[in-house]
């Protein structure tokens, strides 16, 4: 499974990228609000410090306004891939933009058939938005669950990015089912580390380290 890492904040995605945890980043408009930073800047800058696919998205609502925007916005790097929204404009802006030879990641996702769309439309990536589901009391697991199945059924190659991780259980539970990708604030991935077995097994073992007198160094 590969690991992107939903934010634009360069610090967060240097520490994960040395830790060889980062194969791509996502952003989004809310994502640029939080950094301060400016968007063309600030990917830019995680262009250069990733060598995966760095989704940057575009704001336009047309099609014809969004392949502009999709345009200079892939310029920025060849690892760019351009996000646009799951609507018929996004659609269509997408099958120009991968017809380019741009990657494309189909965001906003809420259901099994707006991703056939998105695969027919040949995206790169399609972003089912899992935490987003559950707000509204949707198993967002489902949704990923069914795009597997149906892109394995006709083999689309459409890459499933599962998007709007709260939790490590989603992580998880988006492995077991088989999404090619997932995003994931760094919050998320760094609390994939803890277990409090591990925290109530290394105080065990740092007091009986203190007891026998133990010095490695
Ligand atoms: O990758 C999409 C993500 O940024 C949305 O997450 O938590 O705002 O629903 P969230």
């Amino acid at each position: 499974m590969k690991f992107f890492v939903d934010t634009a904040e360069i610090d967060a995605i240097r520490e994960l990228n040395d830790l060889g945890m980062v194969d791509g980043v996502t952003t989004n408009p809310s994502l640029i609000l939080k950094s301060g930073r400016d968007i063309l800047e600030v990917t830019k800058e995680i262009c250069d410090l990733v060598s995966g696919p760095v989704s940057a998205e575009v704001i336009a609502t047309e099609a014809d306004v969004m392949i502009a925007e999709g345009r200079k916005l892939a310029a920025i790097a060849p690892n760019i891939a351009v996000k646009v929204p799951l609507t018929w404009d996004g659609l269509k802006a997408c099958k120009v933009l991968t017809g380019e030879g741009h990657m494309v990641n189909v965001t906003l996702c809420f259901s099994a058939n707006q991703a056939l769309l998105a695969a027919k439309a040949g995206a790169t990536f399609i972003s089912p938005f899992i935490g987003r589901l559950d707000d509204i009391n949707i198993d967002g697991m489902d949704l990923i669950a069914d795009i597997r199945t149906i892109y394995d059924n006709y083999g689309f190659e459409t890459q499933i990015l599962a998007a709007s991780i709260r939790t490590v259980n989603h992580v998880l539970e988006s492995a077991r089912i088989g999404a090619d990708v997932m995003t994931a604030p760094p919050s998320v991935i760094k609390a994939m580390a803890s277990h409090p077995l591990t925290d109530k097994g290394l105080d065990t073992f740092l007091k009986d380290a203190a007891k026998a007198g133990i010095r490695i160094l």
